[in-house]
């Protein structure tokens, strides 16, 4: 049965220009029109409300004629959406705590609109929670880098980009050093090196640093990395089972320590609590090579600048820089 009245909110901002309002009204049309027309997984969605965050994707809740409740997440490229799909499906099937996945598909159109459906998990965004409190919260840090180790469990084939071939995944690349390449190194390391942030004298200790890796991944092999882990990407509900839920990944093929090394840097940064104990977490579950780990700071902390650290002067850019100069570590 097709839905009738379907109303979907576009996602306003109070600075957003009026072109803007004018895509999003587009948008929130466009699904109207796609949920009327196909009932997704045999429910009539009947209300889609934006959720908050959502910058990389275009996430709304959904609610059916039944109180059934979903999450639809609209992205531009389909494989990426199946690749996040798969993701947290085989992670799931780990026993780890991922939102269910209900549907993975194209809304037709010009551009079609590529979509996830996921189970709607009550929770609270574990980064507010953790803004919320006035101590380090150290159990829960802990917990983090056990779950990311246990994430690191599902080992795979290659380097960089995941792709999902329906039987397992494998990276776009054969070697570590190739997966640099892809990832823009190369860029970013000609942009720090033009406004000084990085030396010529720095570019042997990186070399050094992709050796390093390069061998350690030989012993460690590569594993499905989540590589966006930080809290606002964990759902938190402290009184149901399921305390933690992993959301979003952008799910890539490598050494693990190029994830895990993103959530350290990212909670040295921000310097709300020590990133000892998401270590001290990981290492519950695994041991952790000091050496390698201190190799795959230094070159996820440059492919860090590339997302917030052009502008040399945020604190982010200050905190990235200190660790690309070794004058902090785990
Ligand atoms: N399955 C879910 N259940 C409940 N809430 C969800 C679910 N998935 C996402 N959300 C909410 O929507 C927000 C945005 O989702 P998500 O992180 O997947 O999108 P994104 O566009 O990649 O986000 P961002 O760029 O802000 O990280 C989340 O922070 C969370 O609050
Ligand atoms: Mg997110």
């Amino acid at each position: 049965m097709p839905s009738e009245n379907v109303t979907v909110a576009p996602r306003f901002h109070p600075q957003m220009s009026e072109q803007d309002r004018k895509n999003e009204r587009r948008l929130a049309d466009r699904i109207a029109a796609a949920l009327t027309r196909t009932p997704l997984i045999g429910k009539s969605f009947v209300r889609a409300a934006p959720l908050h965050g959502g910058k990389t994707s275009t996430v709304y809740k959904l609610t059916a004629s039944d109180e059934t409740l979903a999450v639809l997440k609209l992205a531009g490229d389909i494989a990426f959406m199946r690749t996040e799909a798969a993701a947290l499906s085989c992670w799931r099937a780990l026993g780890i705590n991922t939102p269910e996945v209900l549907d993975v598909g194209e809304f037709s159109g010009e551009p079609s609109l590529p979509y996830l459906l996921l189970e709607f998990i009550e929770g609270e965004n574990l980064l507010g929670y953790l803004e919320s409190q006035t101590g380090e919260c150290k159990n829960i840090q802990r917990d983090l880098g056990a779950i990311q180790a246990r994430l690191h469990q599902f080992r795979v084939q290659g380097f960089g980009e995941a792709v999902w071939d329906g039987v397992s995944f494998r990276g776009t690349q054969t070697s570590f050093r190739a997966e640099l390449a892809e990832s823009g190194f190369e860029d970013v390391l000609a942009f720090a090196r033009t406004d000084g942030r990085i030396e010529q004298s720095d570019l042997a200790r990186i070399e050094s640093a992709t050796r390093v890796l390069e061998s350690h991944a030989e012993s460690c092999g590569t594993r499905l990395l989540h590589t966006d882990f930080r809290a606002g990407n964990i759902l938190y509900s402290p009184n149901s089972k399921r305390i933690y839920t992993v959301i979003d990944p952008s799910a890539v093929v490598s050494h693990p320590y190029m994830c895990l090394s993103y959530s350290l840097v990212l909670t040295e940064i921000h310097g709300r609590s020590d990133p000892i104990h998401i270590l001290e977490g990981y290492e519950q579950i695994e041991r952790v090579d000091r050496s390698a780990l201190s190799a795959a700071r230094l070159l996820r902390a440059i492919l860090m600048l590339r997302s917030f650290g052009r502008d040399k002067t945020t604190s982010y850019a200050k905190g990235l820089q200190k660790v690309i100069r070794c004058e902090t570590d785990v």
